[in-house]
């Protein structure tokens, strides 16, 4: 089995997908691959083979999106509320990551060559060694391929991702790197685990659930929302085209709240910046005063963003020491 499938797609398909690629095409696209034990009861099979078929949608819709040109895919493999499922199917989906883990690093010269760069999202120390393991490496082993990427949400909630960023902003004000006042909507979104990634375009949940179940609470503000009935393994390529079509029709008044909400985070930090110096300065603030608190603050907020990337990699670095 390969994380990279090929295959050919009919006339028609290959029509639509050309004619869909004229308009605007998601960038991003975050999918909540929902419906695979349903999926499983319905065919008479165990919930460990739902899962399974539901792996194998995920590698066909990568196939699909890089056909349509969206080179950046983040799939909810794994919620941290799963863990409360039974034993058998947790037991089942973490073996399950890691023998796909395992194949994808066989892959790892096809990934290189086709750019691909994986990430994890979620809170690592809740998994299993192993998977911490296969998990790091194969996002140290990717991460300078940048021509498409597949972000794996495992043991990911928001909730959990937004309060580790605060622990993070935190530790970065208590250790001295920066200031309370630094804080903005900017730099915590650049303390969550889909730092350096876009904001999703487009969200697709399948099986007929309307609800996010506490998946990019945060990124998806502006995206478009895409739920279907259909079970996640019985998906097809005319249900992305249906999902694409939908975004196009609200394609125009999805960029312009999102251009909205940028000016209006942007005011706010120059806000902040002369809030500050009227603290500082009173009355007698200049625009070299409020000049120099934004080359600041940019220089110590670069400067701690740095270092929690370095402390990323030396921890992925060191969780495959440590379980080998
Ligand atoms: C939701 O369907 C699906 C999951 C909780 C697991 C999804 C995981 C995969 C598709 C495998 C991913 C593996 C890797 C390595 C990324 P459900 O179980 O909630 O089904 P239901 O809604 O019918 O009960
Ligand atoms: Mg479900």
């Amino acid at each position: 089995m390969t994380w990279l499938v090929e295959k050919n797609r009919s006339w028609a398909e290959w029509a639509v997908t050309r004619i869909l690629r004229v308009g605007p095409v998601p960038r991003h696209l975050a999918v909540i691959m929902d419906g695979n034990r349903r999926f499983a009861r319905k065919e008479h099979q165990n919930t460990l083979t739902g899962h399974t078929r539901g792996f194998h949608k995920l590698t066909e819709v990568l196939s699909w999106c890089r056909d349509l040109g969206i080179n950046e895919v983040t799939a909810y493999a794994f919620s941290i509320e799963n863990f409360k499922r039974s034993k058998q199917e947790v037991d089942g989906l973490m073996d399950l990551a890691a023998e796909k883990l395992a194949e994808l690093l066989e892959e790892k010269e096809k990934l290189s060559k086709h750019g691909v760069c994986i990430r994890i999202l979620g809170n690592l120390t809740l998994l299993p060694e192993r998977i911490q393991r296969l998990g790091a490496e194969a996002v140290l082993t990717t991460k300078n391929n940048d021509k498409c990427f597949l972000n794996l949400a495992i043991a990911y909630t928001s909730r959990e991702e937004m309060s580790t960023a605060v622990g993070e902003l935190c530790r970065g004000v208590s250790e001295g790197q920066i200031q309370g006042s630094d804080i903005s909507e900017e730099l915590l979104e650049k303390c969550l685990y889909t730092r350096g990634t876009p904001d999703p375009d487009l969200l697709i949940r399948t099986s007929g659930e309307v609800r996010l179940s506490d998946f990019l609470l945060w990124q998806s503000g502006f995206a478009c929302m895409f739920f279907t009935k259909v079970l996640w393994p019985e998906l097809t390529i005319w249900h992305l085209f249906g999902a694409i079509f939908y975004y196009q029709r609200h394609y125009h008044t999805l960029a312009e709240a999102r251009r909205e909400s940028l000016n209006v985070r942007q005011r706010m930090v120059e806000e902040s910046d002369i809030e500050v110096c009227h603290t500082k300065f009173g009355e007698k603030v200049t625009a070299e005063h409020i000049a120099a608190q934004s080359l600041s603050r940019t220089e110590r907020t670069d400067a701690f963003l740095e270092d929690l990337n370095k402390r990323t990699v030396s921890y992925l670095k060191e969780v495959c020491n440590k379980c080998e």
